[in-house]
């Protein structure tokens, strides 16, 4: 194999591993990251230090050598005493705003119209430094669904943001110019940057035919908020890094009427992301690496990880299915070849 390339290994920000019988194959399809910030989003949700480090320990169960960074879910069962224990617990990172309704196990979340309930919680995690990392979408049926992110930041985020100058705020899975733009105005503010929203655009929802396994929220929008997203990234931005908010619904869900939002691309991510530098004849390694695997860890105050990620030019063919427990999960760029290939070999 002809090796072109050697960095940091990467993080994922962003991911759901999802539990039970899952597990064990999604551990496995992580396993190329050294760490993940893993989403807290089960049935019933992760809410408390306790339920946070079992789900941990089930994780390091299948793969000892993974570095989970587990979230809580914020809702009124959180108990404020526990977050001053939150900053001397290393592999617990933050808290996950999910404003009800907004997405995939979301409904135990925050009502919007209850947000400012919650300040009192920011108001400690802002003098414990803990981040508040962010769903930023409205839920209510009459806003249009490409608009959710922009009137989530215009009415709300902003107001937290502007009343919480030193905690750090995460825009989770940025979809938008306004996002863009959000994050670039503040101090403590990044966002994470999925492989979806870099390489598909609203056409791709639609195009040959309604694509199920393309919707994922906050859903892929125009060219132009694309764009914005990409330019950050190819520029180097450090607010900008990678979180592929993969995430698992078995097939036949994602293909019936009423199909639930999530796109899988954990096992080819990495190469998803080096493709979108190639896609835009950057193929600089040192920007690769700082986007995979050091801005992120910049942001959050985190030790660079030791190990490295070899990357050779080899065919990578992505498969139709991945198992995922009796079932099986559509990938992202399903039956395409991409030109590179990554491995931790070390
Ligand atoms: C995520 C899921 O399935 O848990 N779905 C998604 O479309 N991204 C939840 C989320 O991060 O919104
Ligand atoms: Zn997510």
């Amino acid at each position: 194999m002809n090796k072109i390339a050697q960095i940091i290994q990467p993080d994922d920000f962003h991911v759901h591993l999802r539990d039970g019988e899952y597990l064990k194959h999604t551990v496995q399809y992580s396993s190329k990251y050294g760490r993940a910030v893993i989403m807290p989003n089960l049935k019933p949700p992760i809410t408390s230090i306790k339920q946070a480090w079992e789900y941990k320990n089930r994780i390091l169960e299948i793969n000892p050598s993974f570095g989970p960074l587990m979230t809580l879910y914020l809702n009124p069962s959180v108990k404020k005493e526990e977050l001053k224990e939150i900053p001397s617990l290393d592999w617990l990172l933050g808290i996950k705003l999910y404003p009800s309704g907004a997405t995939t196990h979301s409904e135990e979340g925050v009502k919007v119209s209850e947000l400012e309930k919650f300040y009192a919680y920011f108001e400690l995690m802002e003098k414990y430094q803990i981040p508040l990392m962010v769903h930023g979408e409205v839920s209510d049926y009459e806003i249009d669904f490409f608009e959710r992110e922009k009137i989530f930041i215009e009415k709300y985020l902003i107001n937290i943001r502007e009343k919480f100058p030193k905690l750090k705020i995460i825009l989770e899975h940025v979809s938008s110019k306004v996002g863009v733009d959000f994050v670039n105005s503040y101090d403590n503010t990044a966002a994470t940057v999925t492989p979806q929203h870099l390489h598909l655009t609203r056409n791709d929802l639609f195009f040959g035919g309604i694509q199920p396994h393309h919707f994922c929220l906050p859903i892929v929008k125009t060219a132009k908020d694309q764009e914005a997203i990409a330019q950050e990234v190819l520029k180097g931005n450090p607010k900008f890094f990678a979180g592929t908010d993969s995430a698992p619904h078995p097939k036949n869900k994602k293909e019936s009427c009423c199909g639930p939002a999530g796109v899988f691309s954990a096992p080819i991510s990495i190469e998803l992301y080096i493709y979108f530098f190639e896609k835009h004849n950057k193929m600089d390694w040192s920007l690769i690496e700082k986007f995979l695997s050091k801005y992120g860890a910049d942001f959050y105050g985190l030790e660079y990880n030791k190990r490295k990620l070899s990357i050779f030019q080899e065919p990578l063919y992505i498969p139709q299915e991945y198992p995922l427990g009796k079932e099986t999960v559509v990938p992202m760029w399903a039956g395409k070849t991409l030109n590179y290939t990554t491995l931790i070999l070390d």
